[in-house]
């Protein structure tokens, strides 16, 4: 059976390992250090978290199974948009959990049918013309959605069966399934789990000539992130994304974008693409859409839409009522709250004070980003220990690689919030710079 302990923690269940007592009734409550043990001890060996456990979260704020309360400026990874525990969507849940949860793709529900149409409305406003959507649970299975799709469009409506090749880019994320592992350009994630799938060739990001380079005849759609977010966080340069529009015009491919973690407001606008001028013909989105809640959706241009018909794609939970919902919620309190002005305006303050940092620190290169989504760059392999000092004194930012830190608060923080941030931020840097890692920073 399973109990809570006074932390909020569930706990139970492990007879025998690591020998706690779990008879149930009257278990004793695990305290941090333990509950750590044993989510090490019986947890997947593929992540290392770090060596807290978070019971209650409100806000910019988290509390771990200690009481003790940290900034949060990793965001659940670009997914707590609207912070923790939003009044919004805790009121979305409960009534739509009471109301109705799921009832399979073999019929309509209500908030699949206007969550599709809000989207394919933001999708007209940015490009001029409506959107098919396919609603499903993570941002993996939207960027699969899509190279499906992709393929299929060139199968079933150009009837070109041999223009199968997706062109994606070095250093790309998409997911770690097989098809989203493939199109991701970084071999770390698809060592040891070869043979991947065939047909995806990589080009150089921002390097339209090596994009060039690999076109032809048999690229049936060119795959690319507005901003390499996994990758190092390197925004596409001004100018990129339209170079594809036109390259994808030229040789009859679709251009594909891959906004789950840079859509949905984390730059202050809905789509990432509209700073860019360019109009996709598909774009995917996650991460902050559910507010916590999974979902994941492809949008397609009506065009590119007959590439699938009934049948030739999938999921069982995807659209379901109750992630739905949700996400329709999220998407109110983003109008009713402002929350794209806010981004901007908040965006420009996290830019500007870790500008400010940077030239009070040699160590930085400065930061790099657009709105919410910011990284900072580092001369020195510092970056582990110094997110290890932040997190020392109550502030959250993610150890995106050795020389880079990646902030990704949720898109309802304030410019006091930000403040706050840097300056704990300031404080783990004279700590690090007093004590420099004596070997490469890796991970605690
Ligand atoms: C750009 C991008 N695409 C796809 C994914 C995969 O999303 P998920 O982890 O929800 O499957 C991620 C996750 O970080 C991402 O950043």
């Amino acid at each position: 059976m399973t109990t809570t302990n006074r932390s909020g923690a569930s706990t139970g269940g492990h007879a025998g390992v690591l020998g706690f007592d779990d008879a149930g009734e009257g278990e004793a409550p695990l305290d941090m250090a333990a509950l750590v043990e044993l989510g090490r001890a019986t947890m997947a060996k593929s992540f290392r978290q770090a060596p807290i456990v978070f019971t209650r979260g409100e806000g910019c704020y988290l509390w771990d199974a200690e009481g003790r309360r940290y900034l949060d400026f990793v965001g659940g990874l670009a997914v707590n948009g609207l912070g923790h525990s939003h009044p919004r969507i805790v009121e979305a849940v409960s009534d739509q959990i009471r109301t109705l949860v799921h009832v399979s793709n073999l019929y309509f529900n209500e908030p699949a049918i206007r969550l599709s149409k809000r989207l394919s409305d933001e999708f007209q406003r940015a490009t001029g013309g409506p959107a098919r959507v396919f609603l499903c649970n993570s941002g993996t299975e939207a960027t699969e959605a899509a190279m499906k799709l992709a393929r299929r469009y060139a199968y079933a409506v150009k009837k070109e069966p041999q223009r199968n090749v997706i062109v994606s880019f070095e250093h790309s994320f998409h997911g770690r399934t097989y098809g989203a592992m493939t199109v991701t350009g970084q071999p770390k994630y698809q060592e040891g789990f070869g043979p991947i799938v065939p047909g995806v060739r990589y080009a150089s990001f921002n390097d339209l000539a090596s994009v060039e380079a690999v076109m032809g005849p048999d690229v049936c759609a060119v795959f690319v992130e507005p901003i390499q977010a996994e990758g190092g966080l390197f925004p596409a340069a001004p100018g990129f994304l339209r170079g594809l529009r036109e390259l994808c015009d030229r040789h009859g491919a679709l251009l594909c974008l891959d906004e789950v973690q840079v859509g949905c407001g984390r730059t202050g606008r809905f789509f990432a693409f509209e700073t860019h001028d360019v109009r996709p013909d598909v774009v995917w989105l996650a991460k902050a859409l559910g507010a916590g809640i999974p979902i994941g959706a492809m949008l397609c241009s009506e065009a590119t839409s007959d590439g699938f018909a009934p049948g030739s794609h999938g999921t069982t939970f995807g659209g379901n009522a109750f992630a739905a919902q949700v996400a329709l919620t999220v998407l109110e309190v983003f109008e009713e709250d402002g929350i794209l002005d806010n981004v901007r305006e908040t965006g420009a303050t996290l830019n500007h004070e870790l500008t400010r940092l940077s030239e009070r620190f040699d160590v930085l290169t400065g930061p790099r980003g657009v709105g919410l989504i910011q990284g900072l760059g580092f001369r020195e392999e510092w970056a582990f220990a110094t997110a290890d000092a932040c997190m020392k004194r109550g502030l959250l930012v993610n150890k995106l690689n050795t020389k880079t830190l990646r902030f990704l608060p949720p898109l309802i923080a304030q410019k006091a919030h930000v403040r706050a941030a840097v300056e704990l931020l300031s404080d783990a840097l004279g700590e690090v710079k007093r004590n420099p890692p004596t070997q490469e920073g890796k991970p605690s």
